[in-house]
């Protein structure tokens, strides 16, 4: 089993990554295989309604997109991270989601039954507005998300202040250990 973290902050190294390196590490901890994928430097463009992808699955833009979605394709779990840029999730993950949710359409068993889940860091306000794009994402695709015990945001505004929130950390830590058991239980 495998559970994959995207990552949408343009800043390498910082609080998101954090935070989902510390889920994926309870995920790690029930013997499954993670990896973070950051979409930071990368090239991911936005969709751009050409509905190429209604016939196939696949995106007509070539960029890295097509390398993270298969792995996507690949993982029995996928966690989306992001920062809260302006009340929102950043530009770049939601290119990539668009494109990931679109082509996903064509093929709707490609992502349906798997487990995931989103992540939000900011400095202030805009969690649960981001943390709501995100869901709604996971929830139209068909996958499965798990709780936590409380919703999944953590604060931080300099690179690595997240790990001074510990409550933040801790929601990260349980809502990693709930996606392992889901997943274990629907593996068994
Ligand atoms: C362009 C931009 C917009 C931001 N907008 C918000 C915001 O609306 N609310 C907030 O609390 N923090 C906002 N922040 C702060 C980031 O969410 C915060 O620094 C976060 O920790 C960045 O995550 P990273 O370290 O993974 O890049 C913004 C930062 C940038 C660069």
């Amino acid at each position: 089993m495998k559970v994959i973290a995207i990552t949408g902050s343009p800043r390498q190294n910082g609080n998101t990554e954090m935070l989902a390196a510390h889920s994926l590490k309870a995920i790690a901890e029930e013997g499954i295989d993670t990896e973070i994928i950051s979409l930071a430097g990368k090239d991911i463009k936005f969709c751009n309604a050409c509905m190429a992808c209604s016939k196939k699955e696949d995106c007509s833009i070539q960029d890295d997109f097509q390398a993270i979605y298969e792995k996507m394709k690949q993982a029995d779990g996928i966690i989306l991270a992001s920062p809260v840029y302006y009340g929102s999730c950043t530009a770049l993950i939601k290119a990539f989601i668009e494109r990931a949710g679109y082509v996903a359409r064509s093929n709707p068993q490609t992502l349906r039954g798997k487990v995931g889940g989103p992540l939000v860091v900011a400095r202030r306000a805009g969690h649960n507005f981001t943390i709501a794009q995100l869901d709604l994402w996971f929830k139209i695709a068909g996958l499965i998300v798990p709780g936590s015990t409380y919703w999944n945001i953590a604060f931080g505004r300099e690179k690595g202040e997240v790990s001074q929130d510990e409550e933040g950390l801790k929601t990260a830590w349980n809502f990693g250990k709930n996606l392992a058991l889901v997943l274990k239980k629907l593996k068994a």
